[in-house]
Formats: C-alpha cells, sequence, structure tokens
C-alpha cells in the first residue's frame, strides 16, 4: 500500500500541464530546410543546398557532420536507414543497417547453462555489429547525389580536424561516458585525454579526420579495404571481438521498396524490415482511423486509453512475427492488412486497460507471398529526405577503433539473445529476431514521409529505441488529429507502451495530473520519464509552400535553411 502511495505521488509530481507550446511555429524557410540533432550538423546540410547540392547530397553530408559533432549516434561506425521522396513523386529506401559477423551465432551470448551473460552484446568489441554507414553513403550518393563525393564528406574531414566546441550536453555526456570509455578501450581514445570536459570546449578528433579523409579519396575502400580495416581487425583482435577482413569486404547496404499505406487524406512511406518501424506505424494509424482523436482531444482520458491499448497489440506482434526477411519469412501483407490490424482491437475496452499477459501476437492470415539520431531535409526542389542513424546506444558499444577514432555500434543487442529476454529497450523477440551470420537485427527507426493529397506534407522520424515508434505516431497525429504546428508537435509530452514490460512511461506533460490519476484508475501502469522519450526532427510544408522546422527541444536539435 505504502508503495503505492509513494508512487502516486511520485507519478503526480511528474505529470502535469505541458508549458512548452504546441501551436507557435519553428523555423519557417522560403524553400529549404534540414533539420538535425546539432546546429553545426544542420548548418552543413544547409550549406551543401545553398551549393546547389540536392537533398541526398545534404544527406550525406550530414551523416559524416553527425559522426564527428554528435559522436553519441552520428556515425560512421554504425547503420541506418533512409526514405526518400523525389519532388515527382518517386520514392526509394535504403537500408544501410548493420549485420551480424560471419562468426556470430544464435547463442553467442550465453553461457554453457544457457543464462544470458549480461552485458556482451552490449559492452566491448562483441556487442559490435558490421557497420553499413559508409556503403550506405556511397550507395545513396551513386544513386541519387549531384553534387562530387568528396565536397560531402569535406565539412566533416574540417569540423573534426580544425576542431569544434563542446555544447553542454556533449560535454555532460563525454564525462558521463568517461569510466567504460577507458574500460573498453585497451588503447586511449582522445574522449578521455581530460578528466572533465566543459562546454565551449574544443574537441579536435586527428584520428577521424584521417579515415574521413581515407573515404573522401577513396570511398567505399577508404572503410571496408586499406588502412581503416587493418585498424578495425586489429582492434577486434585486441578485444575478443569476431568482425573479419571478410565481413568488411561483404557488407552491402540494400535499396528496399518503401512501406506505403494510404489513410485518409494521407499517404505514408516508411521503412519496411528489418526494421520493425514502419510496420508498427502503420498498423497504429490504420486503428487510429476508426476513434475520433480530434473530438476526444489532445492529452485527453479517451486518446490516451485508446492509444495505449492499440501500442499494446501492434508491440505484440513486433515481438513475434517482425525480423530480418532475408532469414525470416515477415508476413508483411498480412500485418498490413487493414481488417487483420483492426481485428486487433476487438476486446479493447474503454473503460480498463487490458493485462499484457492476456494479449498476445495476433495471427495474421498467411500472405498470398511471402543514442540513434534522426535528420530531415527538404531541398529547393521539394526532394525530401528522411533518415534515422545510429550505434544503437549512446556511444555504442563504448570502444574506439584504434588509430583510426570511430566509435563501434553496440547494434548486436538488438538481436533476441534469447526467445523473451528482453534487450536494452525492453523488448522481447523470438525466432524472427534470433542471431544468424550476416542477418541484420531488428530496428525500430522509422524515418517517415508523409504525403497530403499526392504532395509532400511532412518529413519526419525519431531517436529513442523502442519508443521510436510511439514518438513518431503521436507527432503525426498531433499534426493531421489536433492541428500543432510542427514545433509544437515534437515539444508536447509523449506516453509509450510496447506491451512487456507492461507499463506506459509518461513524459513530464504528457498526459495531466488528472487524466493520469484517471488513467491509473483504468489500470494503467504509469511510470514516470524523466529523462524524456525519444528526440524528433521534422519538417512540415505549410499551406503557402513555405517550410517549417521541428527541432527537439529535449536536446541541442537545430534547424537551419532558406
Ligand atoms: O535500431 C534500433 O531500434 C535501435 N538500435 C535504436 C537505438 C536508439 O534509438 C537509441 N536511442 N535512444
Amino acid at each position: 500500500m505504502l508503495k503505492k502511495i509513494a508512487f502516486l505521488f511520485l507519478f503526480l509530481s511528474v505529470v502535469g500541464c505541458n508549458s512548452r507550446s504546441l501551436t507557435d511555429r519553428g523555423l519557417v524557410t522560403e524553400k529549404a530546410m534540414v533539420v538535425t540533432a546539432h546546429p553545426l550538423a544542420s548548418e552543413v546540410g544547409a550549406e551543401i543546398l545553398r551549393r546547389g547540392g540536392n537533398a541526398m547530397d545534404a544527406a550525406v553530408a550530414v551523416q559524416f557532420a553527425l559522426a564527428v559533432v554528435y559522436p553519441d549516434a552520428g556515425n560512421i561506425g554504425g547503420g541506418g536507414f533512409l526514405v526518400l521522396r523525389q519532388q515527382d513523386g518517386s520514392i526509394d529506401a535504403l537500408d544501410y543497417r548493420e549485420r551480424a559477423p560471419a562468426a556470430a551465432h544464435r547463442d553467442m551470448y550465453l553461457d554453457k547453462n544457457g543464462k544470458v551473460l549480461e552485458n556482451l552484446s552490449f559492452k566491448g568489441h562483441l556487442a559490435a555489429g558490421v557497420p553499413g554507414t559508409v556503403d550506405g553513403m556511397v550507395q545513396a550518393h551513386a544513386k541519387y547525389g549531384s553534387l562530387p563525393w568528396q565536397e560531402l564528406v569535406q565539412p566533416a574531414i574540417e569540423l573534426a580536424a580544425n576542431g569544434f566546441a563542446l555544447t553542454q550536453k556533449e560535454a555532460k555526456k563525454l564525462n558521463q561516458q568517461r569510466k567504460d570509455f577507458i574500460k573498453y578501450n585497451p588503447v586511449k581514445p582522445t574522449f578521455i585525454l581530460r578528466d572533465k570536459w566543459h562546454e565551449g570546449d574544443t574537441l579536435y578528433l586527428k584520428h577521424l579526420a584521417q579515415t574521413l579523409t581515407r573515404i573522401r579519396d577513396k570511398g567505399r575502400a577508404g572503410f571496408y579495404e586499406g588502412t581503416t580495416a587493418d585498424m578495425l581487425v586489429a582492434e577486434m583482435k585486441r578485444g575478443g571481438g569476431i568482425i573479419s577482413y571478410e565481413d568488411l569486404k561483404a557488407y552491402q547496404s540494400v535499396w528496399r521498396a518503401p512501406l506505403t499505406a494510404t489513410l485518409r487524406d494521407y499517404k505514408v512511406i516508411t521503412m519496411p524490415p528489418p526494421s520493425s518501424g514502419g510496420v508498427a506505424l502503420v498498423q497504429l494509424l490504420t486503428l487510429a482511423e476508426d476513434y475520433p482523436l480530434k473530438i476526444w482531444g489532445w492529452n485527453s482520458l479517451q486518446a490516451a486509453h485508446f492509444m495505449i491499448e492499440a501500442e499494446r497489440r501492434v508491440y505484440a506482434d513486433r515481438a513475434k512475427h517482425l525480423g530480418d526477411p532475408a532469414y525470416y519469412k515477415v508476413p508483411l501483407q498480412a500485418l498490413l492488412d487493414s481488417a487483420y490490424i483492426k481485428s486487433r482491437m476487438k476486446d479493447f475496452s474503454e473503460s480498463e486497460a487490458t493485462d499484457s499477459d492476456a494479449v498476445s501476437a495476433g495471427i495474421p492470415a498467411p500472405a498470398e507471398s511471402p543514442n540513434t539520431t534522426h535528420y530531415s531535409i527538404v531541398d529547393p526542389q521539394g526532394n525530401a529526405v528522411s533518415v534515422t542513424t545510429t550505434l544503437n546506444s549512446s556511444f555504442g558499444a563504448k570502444v574506439f577503433v584504434a588509430g583510426a577514432g570511430f566509435l563501434l555500434n553496440n547494434e548486436m543487442n538488438d538481436f533476441s539473445i534469447k526467445p523473451g529476454y528482453p534487450n536494452t529497450y525492453g523488448l522481447v523477440g523470438g525466432e524472427a529476431n534470433a542471431i544468424a551470420p550476416g542477418k541484420r537485427m531488428l530496428s525500430s527507426m522509422t524515418p517517415t514521409i508523409l504525403e497530403k493529397e499526392g504532395e509532400l506534407y511532412m518529413v519526419v522520424g525519431s531517436m529513442g529505441g523502442s519508443t521510436i515508434i510511439t514518438t513518431v505516431y503521436q507527432i503525426i497525429l498531433n499534426v493531421t488529429a489536433h492541428g500543432h504546428s510542427m514545433q509544437g508537435a515534437i515539444n508536447a509530452g509523449r506516453f509509450h507502451h510496447q506491451w512487456k514490460p507492461d507499463w506506459v512511461l509518461t513524459e513530464w506533460g504528457a498526459v495531466g495530473g488528472v487524466t493520469g490519476l484517471r488513467l491509473w484508475l483504468k489500470g494503467h501502469k504509469l511510470v514516470p520519464k524523466t529523462g524524456g522519450i525519444g528526440r524528433a526532427a521534422g519538417i512540415l510544408v505549410l499551406p503557402d509552400g513555405k517550410l517549417e522546422g521541428g527541432a527537439d527541444p529535449r536536446g541541442d536539435d537545430a534547424a537551419a535553411g532558406f
């Protein structure tokens, strides 16, 4: 009883009214917009557009710039997903997700009794998947770029070589990671040269500048072969990792048909598997079609209750049915069938929360055939690119490739390392997402583009592990159902449910105190999430054709454009 009362107090102190405006506009520009997690990266992207580059050119330049100025998630040692809509309406998606090394196997993080070896998939050399970013950028540029490759990598080289000032948030994060950087790096990285970083300190990343120079001059071979590959493989040997020369050589990113769905006036263009994000987002938005969210109102008891219940069911499907389609027969068409999706709510009760143990994955009808960061870009021609890229958790595996100056991802933790065993985001899975050599681990990243009545309308995405999907979902509804501005939709407090664990993570201001109490009485276990849920970057096309950038106030995020 005492525990319940203490929890209620804690809860009431965290939920409250949202003080950030939901309707004030973010930066509004005439022609072009870049929104990223760091002002310097946004400026790099905007400058490429000013020079006449297109949205894909800017996306490539931003990816490399983020690897320098936002090393907790920006990367060349990780991977990501990119969704493109060209001004003529044609669409494409690039999967540059990491892959399990060839020496990986299903039980590699279990001891001989089948017990999970904590941390092995999360920190240190064995946690790293084969990086996909550099190949992804090379392919993106080859297919859609217009400026010379060298010009797109150069700004990142300059930032790394000439140094850049740390923001207060970045300095704090580097200090927090110091112990892990020491523990997991046999060779001392630049990031621990000082005992303590402060806002405004200049960070020079000389080795990273040299690696980026090799990438600038040799393209793919500057990373997957030669000096960089030698350094990466040597690092693996030093720290007990398993990525080999063959793994690096074999890495290929994949162009995929984007997942699309038409819902009311909107067409959603998003990422297919191996991301779960697109499938889950389409399921959530399809369910929302049948409920009067606009009438209920943002932040209302009914809307929050319905959304939580929809999320519970959608994440149950995610856990069972989704994985790398090259290794597991994902019942994609069946999962996206609107009759199937809607059938999932048949046991929905308006009065009380469903117990997650009573909700299992649905059985879709068989198909006929078988610390992440997001940036959004629109160029003056109207081409749009939506990219989510990651090392997985903040600073990935905490391992630097000595001499090459970049961090490795800890994406192996996104696999289901044992059936039903939760990963760092509490997500569970089974066969569909079991480890296999060369397989891509399931992701929640949801880079998305929306059309309204056939025209470009929104470019959006977020970081946040499992909360990415519900963050993107809420932002889209905030604009389309509740009329928030792009900035307001991103400012708004968020909540998140993922089936298991059976609780609702709740940001400050996501629901008012009274609504929170009434949700609690319906049986929803609200848990305050003080660190925030997700960090999004969005661009909205306004009725007069201007662009509104939405930069997330939870970070140093910034919009830039003209
Ligand atoms: O791909 C995924 O779903 C995760 N690796 C994303 C990680 C993430 O968003 C970290 N940020 N909090």
